[in-house]
C-alpha cells in the first residue's frame, strides 16, 4: 500500500520496530496491572515496579513521538469504572500525579514549573501522601449527597451508600457550608483496624488480607453497604473538586483551612514551605516518621500553593504540573529472629521457616517469612537470635534478607537442619541426591496428613472455604478427620459445637465442602498431592483420559505417554493410586459423589487459560515437580511467558534448589517477588500470588 511507503527521512525518524514493539508490550503490562489495582483491589507486582513499567513507556514514548497514542496508559488514568456501581461523570476531572522518586527529581519537577512560570512556583504546600483510594465526596446544602471513586478519572462509580457508612465522611457539613461542595479525599483503613479485621478473620479460619490499602479498596467496592460499614474505614480529605456560593479563596493551604472549619477531616501535618529547601526538609522528615502513624503513607504530595500560579501551570492528559508525589523507597525493616523452624508440607517436605518478633513493614505485620531450604540458611548465614532485615518481596511474601552482623550476639551458634520430623515419629528429615530439599518419608506421619488435607482444600485444588490450616489441625485433633476422604463425611453436628465453629461458621463449612464436589478433575488430581504432580500436569491428565477411573487402571507406559507427562511424574502417580491406602480415600470420595469426570469443562479451561496473560515469570534452580520445560509449558499455557532471565517486566521469579544467583540478586534489586514452588503452584493455580504467603504447612 502507497500510503505505508515511508520517504528516507521518514524511514530515519521511525521508531524502530523493536521500540514499537516494546510499546505495545509495556501499554498492555501497564493496563494490565492498573486493572489489577484500580478494579480487582488485588495488584500483583509492587507500586515500584508498576512505577517503573509506567516510566519506561513514557520515555519511549518522548523518545519516539510517532509511537504517541491518546489512549496509552501514559495519557489514562486509573481504570474504567465497573459495572457493578452506577457511573457518575466528575465535573471537574479526578487526575493522578506526577512522580519523583528521589529529590533530584523534586528538584527537577520544581525546575521545570519555575521555568514556565518565569520565576519561582513557591510557596508550597506539603502533605502526607496516603494510601488508600481517592474518593470524590459531594455537598448540597451541607448534605451529602453523593460520593464516588476515581475510575478513568473522567468517570466514577457511585459508592454514595458505601461512603455514607464511614464515620470520618460527615453526613452535613458544619457553619459557612457553601451551595455547593465537591471535595477529594482519600478513604484508607487505620493499620489498628486492618489488623483486627485480620485477627477475626484468623480466628474464623478465614485468610488474612494482605494489607490496609487493598482491603480498603474492596471494602469500599462492595455490593451490600452493611460489608463497607463493619469494615472501620477512614477518610483524609485534601482536595477541593468544585465549589459554588463559598468564599474567595485564593489558594490551597487556605482551602485546608476552610475545609477543615466546615469539620471535614484534613489531616494536620500539611505545612506551607516557602521554598523548595523547606520542602526537602518535610520529605525527609515524613519518611523517617513513616511508621510514627496509625495510618499508611506512601510519600509526600507537594502542591503549588497559588491557585493562579497553578492555573498557569495547568495541566497534562494525565497529571497537573503544580503538583508531584514524591514516593517513598520501598521498605526494609529489622527484627528479631525468634527460632527457626521446619514446617512438614501435604508432601513430606521439610521448609524451614523464620519465626520472627512481629514486625509491621510493607503495610503488614509479619512474624514469619520462608527460609526455602537449608542452603538459603547457609547461604544468608542468619541465626536463631540474630537481628535481620526483613522485605516484602513484591510487598506480598516476606523474606529475611540477612542478619545485621554488628548487632549478632557473640558466639552465637549457626543454625542446623534438624535431623528428625517434628512429628511424634521422629522419622529423620533425608535429603536426596541433588534435591536442596529434606523431605520426611514416614508414611503416616500426622503433619503430613495435615498438610495434604490443607492442599485437597486450598484454592487452586478443591477451594473448600472454611478449610484452612487451623481448622484441619482441629479437626484432626477432634479426630473427625485424618484424610481428605473423611472430610464428605463430617456432619454440620459435628462441627457446630467445637470452640471455633458455631451454627454459621459449621454451616458455611458444610457449603464449601458442598460446594467441592463439583470441581473440575483436573483440581481433583492436583488435591490428590500425588509426589510430581502440579496443577499443570493435573490438566494434562485430566484432557487426555477424561475420567479418573482411566487414570487409575492406565500403565506406566500410558501414563507417560501423556503431552506434558514424563516418566518421573507417570511412575509417581502409578506408584499412588498402587497404594491400597490411597485406593481407599479414592473409594471414599467417590462414594461421596465427588466429581470423577473430565475433562475440564470449557469456561475453566478459558478461565485458567488466561490467569497469567501477559506476565512475565522467570524460573531458576531445580524445582520438584516440574521440569524446566514443564514450568515453562504450564505458564504459556496460561498465557505468560518464561524468559531466562529477570527484568523490570519480571512479575515473579519461581527458585526451585540451587537458584541462580545473580536472578535473586537482580530480583531483589528490582523488588520482583521471588516464589517457592508452592507459591508457584497457587500462581498457576489462580493466577494470583499467594496472599501473606505462610511458608508451606507452618503452625
Ligand atoms: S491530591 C490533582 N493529595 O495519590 C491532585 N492526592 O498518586 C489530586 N493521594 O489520586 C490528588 N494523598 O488518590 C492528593 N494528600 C494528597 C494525597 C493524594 C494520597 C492519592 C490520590 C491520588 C494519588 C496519586
Amino acid at each position: 500500500m502507497v500510503s505505508e511507503l515511508r520517504s528516507p527521512v521518514e524511514e530515519a525518524q521511525a521508531p524502530p520496530d523493536g521500540a514499537r514493539a516494546r510499546a505495545a508490550e509495556l501499554r498492555r503490562l501497564v493496563r494490565h496491572h492498573a486493572e489489577l489495582y484500580h478494579v480487582r483491589d488485588s495488584p500483583e507486582i509492587p507500586d515500584a515496579d508498576y512505577d517503573a513499567l509506567l516510566a519506561e513507556l513514557r520515555a519511549l514514548e518522548e523518545q519516539h513521538p510517532e509511537l504517541a497514542d491518546a489512549n496509552s496508559p501514559t495519557s489514562t488514568i486509573g481504570a474504567p469504572p465497573s459495572a457493578l456501581f452506577a457511573p457518575v461523570a466528575h465535573d471537574v476531572p479526578m487526575m493522578s500525579l506526577d512522580n519523583a522518586f528521589d529529590l533530584d527529581e523534586l528538584r527537577a519537577w520544581d525546575t521545570r514549573a519555575a521555568s514556565r512560570l518565569d520565576g519561582p512556583a513557591g510557596p508550597y504546600v506539603c502533605e502526607l501522601k496516603f494510601d488508600g483510594l481517592a474518593i470524590s465526596v459531594r455537598y448540597e446544602q451541607g448534605r451529602l449527597v453523593r460520593a464516588a471513586t476515581r475510575g478513568d478519572g473522567r468517570t466514577g462509580e457511585d459508592v454514595t451508600h458505601n461512603v455514607a457508612t464511614i464515620g470520618d465522611v460527615p453526613r452535613r457539613l458544619g457553619a459557612g457550608a457553601p451551595e455547593v461542595l465537591e471535595v477529594r479525599g482519600e478513604v484508607h483503613m487505620a493499620i489498628p483496624a486492618f489488623e483486627r479485621l485480620n485477627a477475626a478473620r484468623e480466628e474464623a479460619g478465614e485468610a488474612r488480607y494482605a494489607n490496609p490499602r487493598n482491603t480498603a479498596a474492596g471494602s469500599l467496592r462492595q455490593k451490600d453497604p452493611t460489608v463497607t460499614a463493619e469494615r472501620e474505614l477512614s477518610w483524609w480529605c485534601y482536595q477541593l473538586g468544585s465549589m459554588t456560593g463559598g468564599p474567595a479563596i485564593g489558594c490551597h493551604s487556605e482551602t485546608l483551612e476552610f475545609l477543615d472549619s466546615l469539620g471535614l477531616p484534613v489531616n494536620e501535618a500539611w505545612l506551607l514551605a516557602s521554598d523548595l529547601a523547606a520542602v526537602e526538609a518535610y520529605v525527609l522528615q515524613a519518611e523517617k516518621q513513616r511508621h510514627d502513624h496509625p495510618y499508611e503513607t506512601d510519600g509526600v504530595v507537594i502542591k503549588v500553593d497559588d491557585f493562579g500560579r497553578q492555573a498557569e501551570l495547568g495541566v497534562t492528559s494525565h497529571h497537573p504540573r503544580w503538583a508531584v508525589a514524591y514516593k517513598f523507597p520501598p521498605e526494609e525493616r529489622t527484627t528479631r529472629l525468634r527460632e527457626i523452624q521446619v514446617s512438614i508440607g501435604g508432601k513430606g517436605k521439610a521448609t524451614p521457616f523464620a519465626v520472627l518478633e512481629p514486625v509491621f513493614v510493607g503495610g503488614s505485620t509479619v512474624q514469619m517469612a520462608t527460609l526455602h531450604n537449608e542452603d538459603q540458611v547457609k547461604a544468608k548465614d542468619v541465626r536463631p537470635g540474630d537481628i535481620v532485615a526483613v522485605r516484602k518481596a513484591g510487598d506480598v511474601i516476606p523474606e529475611v534478607l540477612r542478619p545485621v552482623l554488628s548487632e549478632r550476639p557473640e558466639g552465637l551458634p549457626a543454625w542446623e537442619f534438624p535431623e528428625f520430623c517434628p512429628c511424634p515419629n521422629r522419622s529423620p528429615l533425608v535429603r536426596e541426591g541433588d534435591d536442596a530439599a529434606h523431605h520426611c518419608r514416614h508414611p503416616r506421619c500426622p503433619a503430613q496428613q495435615a498438610g495434604a488435607i490443607e492442599h485437597f482444600a486450598s484454592r487452586g485444588a478443591m477451594d473448600i472455604e472454611g478449610l484452612g490450616e487451623k481448622n484441619v489441625h482441629l479437626l484432626i485433633r477432634e479426630g473427625l478427620i485424618a484424610d481428605v476422604g473423611d472430610v464428605y463425611d463430617l456432619a454440620e453436628a459435628d462441627v457446630v459445637s467445637l470452640e471455633r465453629f458455631g451454627p454459621k461458621k459449621a454451616r458455611n463449612l458444610m457449603a464449601g465442602i458442598e460446594a467441592s464436589r463439583d470441581r473440575p478433575l483436573s483440581r481433583l488430581l492436583f488435591g490428590l498431592n500425588i509426589r510430581h504432580l502440579g496443577g499443570a500436569v493435573g490438566e494434562f491428565l485430566a484432557d487426555a483420559f477424561g475420567d479418573l477411573d482411566e487414570i487409575i487402571t492406565a500403565s506406566e507406559e500410558q501414563l507417560a505417554e501423556t503431552p506434558g507427562v514424563g516418566p518421573i511424574i507417570a511412575a509417581s502417580v502409578r506408584a499412588f493410586f498402587d497404594d491400597e491406602d490411597n485406593l481407599a480415600v479414592v473409594g471414599k470420595l467417590r462414594a461421596a459423589g465427588v466429581n470423577f469426570a473430565g475433562p475440564v469443562p470449557a469456561d475453566t479451561d478459558e478461565a485458567l487459560s488466561a490467569t497469567l496473560e501477559g506476565k512475565v515469570i522467570v524460573v531458576t534452580g531445580t524445582l520438584e515437580n516440574y521440569s524446566r520445560e514443564e514450568a515453562a509449558a504450564a505458564i504459556s499455557a496460561r498465557g505468560g511467558r518464561s524468559p531466562g532471565s529477570v527484568s523490570g517486566s519480571t512479575a515473579a521469579v519461581v527458585a526451585g534448589a540451587s537458584p541462580g544467583a545473580s536472578k535473586l540478586t537482580k530480583a531483589e534489586k528490582l523488588g520482583v517477588p521471588v516464589l517457592d514452588e508452592q507459591a508457584f503452584e497457587h500462581l498457576l493455580a489462580t493466577g494470583e500470588l499467594p496472599p501473606g504467603a505462610a511458608p508451606e504447612g507452618a503452625a
